[in-house]
């Protein structure tokens, strides 16, 4: 792990340091990243807000969270203590330039206390409107002027469809350069999501079976309980195509689909990443019903609990047209996945959270057993990735007896059994950006390109209005078109986390 050995003093900017993100995710990434000794030595933490407020004062804003968000909840000890004392406030009119004087001024002192030039490190955690306010005035106080120390990261949505994604990018190329701009997708932080590569490119057994010429199909799910919480504001109009399928899913997608880079150079991976989604291909506006299901919830019961329907949420309009809910069917015009299926789906208020990616083998090309080959549970590995942190493979064996009849059985990997204690994604990935390090982060043609392949279904989306919404009941497992959409290929969604005995139900006698 070199590169933290010498992680520079580094100077580290919160745009949006009071908001919703930096409470819940940010500085408890930042406190466990000081308690494991990953950051320098010398380090100041500078939150903006526009509220005036004492340094004091934040500090014990910022504790009263730890204890609520980090993973290290013991916030009593005296090394949490150290580390309030590296944040400071600073109160920021975003459209000021006034503003970032000061802030240049208290960054410049920083310097001066640690006798040298720090790095600096923007952290974007606003709404994407004030990026381009941010970037100009960053640009004319001259405060990223550096671009060998001076870093952005930016937080998605990076747009709201190719064209203003593209602008957006200009806009930010006149201050920072691409290798300083670090896009986050949080789930590439995600130890599941990570291992992924570890489990593909670190074992030669399943490489020679990742290919149309084993592979039937492929799954991709991210199920969400929850609905949009206090986040309807931000939500409604962005739905879920924007909100996951462009980033998270799109980039589990690269993770199970890429060709083996050539080295772990950021770029190498990055560029096979990119052929991914670069091979996505792009169905016509005609055909957007066809590989496209959208849903919304309506009210419903999760756990037992009932919950209400997205329209009755808070900050959501009555006849909201925005999507909850996503399922598509992606082909991949390669080499390795021509005609292989890549189903995704996404959703909020689901059934259970779970997000997971299963791989289902092709068939036995003859079966010997009098049932045939119907009968049979296909091989499917599955890749849990939250909450389950796991990877199962399953296959037929003998049952035990006097006859030969079959039953499926797995073999488990436990990623949760090996470590409790593994890194948050936003602690892998702040530590990634203190480093230099943009492995995890999404490079330019990445986003564009997964701009690309959504636009279409974007547009045709604005243009007809779904009659049919609300269309699933929260706590399900999504419309039903979601399940026609496999139907037509004789596929089915198959559930991540079935219970051994469950498993058991596919006993068959010969
Ligand atoms: C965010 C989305 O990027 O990811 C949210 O904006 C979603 O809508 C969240 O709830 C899911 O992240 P996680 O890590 O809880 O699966």
């Amino acid at each position: 792990m070199s590169k933290f050995k010498n992680i520079n003093p580094t100077i580290i900017v919160i745009f949006g340091g009071t908001g919703d993100l930096a409470k819940r995710k940010l500085f408890p990434a930042f406190q466990n990243l000081y308690l494991d000794g990953r950051m320098s030595k010398k380090f100041e933490i500078i939150a903006l807000g526009r509220a005036e407020k004492s340094n004091e004062e934040f500090r014990s804003y910022v504790l009263e969270n730890l204890n609520i968000f980090s993973r290290k909840k013991d916030t009593s000890d005296p090394e949490t203590q150290k580390f309030l004392s590296h944040i400071s406030y600073h109160s920021l009119d975003i459209d000021k330039e006034a503003s970032y004087q000061s802030l240049n001024e208290k960054i410049n002192a920083i310097d001066e206390s640690f006798g040298e030039r720090a790095n600096r490190l923007f952290y974007l955690s606003i709404t994407p409107s004030f990026i381009t306010t941010i970037s100009s005035n960053i640009k004319k106080i001259g405060l990223a002027a550096n671009p060998k120390q001076d870093r952005i990261i930016i937080e998605k949505p990076f747009g709201y469809d190719k064209t203003s994604a593209i602008a957006l990018n200009e806009m930010l190329s006149q201050t920072f350069k691409e290798e300083q701009i670090y896009r986050i997708d949080h789930y590439l932080g995600k130890e599941t999501v990570q291992n992924i590569l570890a489990f593909r490119f670190g074992n030669s057994m399943f490489e020679p079976l990742w290919s149309r010429n084993f592979i039937d199909f492929v799954q991709i799910t991210v199920a969400e309980e929850v609905g949009v919480e206090e986040r309807g504001g931000f939500y409604e109009g962005v739905g879920a195509l924007k909100d996951m399928i462009q980033n998270h899913l799109l980039q589990i997608l690269c993770m199970t689909a890429m060709e083996a880079p050539a080295s772990l150079e950021a770029d190498d991976i990055r560029n096979r990443k990119a052929d991914v989604l670069k091979s996505i291909r792009r169905i016509k506006p005609e055909e957007v019903d066809h590989y496209v299901v959208r849903g919304q919830y309506d009210a419903g019961a999760i756990k037992g609990k009932p919950v209400p329907g997205y329209r009755e949420d808070k900050g959501i309009a009555p006849d909201s047209i925005t999507e909850t809910y996503v399922a598509m069917k992606i082909y991949l015009d390669n080499w390795r996945w021509q005609g292989i299926p890549f189903y995704l789906r996404t959703g909020k208020r689901m059934e259970e959270k779970q997000s997971s990616i299963i791989i289902q083998f092709k068939p036995v090309p003859h079966s010997s057993f009098s049932y045939g080959k119907e009968g049979m549970t296909p091989n499917r590995l599955i890749i849990n990735i939250q909450p389950a942190m796991d990877i199962k493979l399953q296959f037929m064996t003998k049952k035990p007896g006097l006859s030969l009849s079959l039953r499926p059985a797995e073999m488990i990997f436990d990623y949760f059994a090996c470590s409790t204690m593994s890194p948050e994604a936003y602690e892998t990935l702040i530590a990634d950006a203190l480093a230099g390090d943009p492995t995890l982060f999404m490079r330019w043609d990445q986003v564009e390109q997964a701009w690309d392949a959504i636009d279409t279904i974007q547009q045709v989306w604005k243009d007809t209005v779904p009659v049919n919404f609300p269309n699933y009941k929260a706590g399900s497992w999504g419309p039903e078109e979601a399940d026609e959409l496999l139907a037509r290929q004789g596929h089915k969604w198959i559930p991540n986390t079935q219970t051994k005995e469950e498993l058991l139900e596919d006993d068959t006698d010969i």
